[in-house]
C-alpha cells in the first residue's frame, strides 16, 4: 500500500507500507520528519497530527470521539482534513493516500 508523505516544504516521499500499522508507525519506522507521536499511537498527545490531502480520502472511517477531542489540541491549526495519523489504520483501500505533515507538532 503506497502511503504519500509531503512534508511542511512541499517534498514528497513515498513508503510502500505493510497493512495493519498505521500511517504514524510507518512514517516513524521510516524515519519521516515530521510526525512526533509522544504518546506512542494512543490518541493521547496529538504530536501525529496529518493533514489528509488527496487519494482515497472516502475510504478513510471518521475520527471517533477520542481522535476528534485531541484534534483540538494540535499546535497547528485543525483544518477539516486534519487526523491523528496514529488513528489511520492502513489497509490497500488506502493506496495512494497523501498526507502532508504539518510544520510543527509542539
Ligand atoms: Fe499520540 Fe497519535 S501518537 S495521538
Amino acid at each position: 500500500t503506497r502511503i504519500i508523505y509531503q512534508n511542511a516544504a512541499g517534498q514528497r516521499r513515498e513508503i510502500d507500507a505493510p497493512a495493519g500499522r498505521s500511517v504514524m508507525q510507518v512514517a516513524v519506522a521510516n524515519g519521516v520528519d515530521g510526525i512526533v507521536a509522544e504518546c506512542g499511537g494512543s490518541a493521547m498527545c496529538a504530536t501525529c497530527h496529518v493533514y489528509v490531502e488527496a487519494g482515497p480520502v472516502d475510504k478513510l472511517p471518521a475520527p471517533n470521539a477520542v481522535e476528534d477531542e485531541m484534534l483540538e489540541s494540535t499546535a497547528e491549526p485543525r483544518m477539516p482534513n486534519s487526523r491523528l495519523s496514529c488513528q489511520l489504520v492502513i489497509g490497500p483501500e488506502l493506496d495512494g493516500l497523501v498526507v502532508r505533515l504539518p510544520e510543527r507538532q509542539v
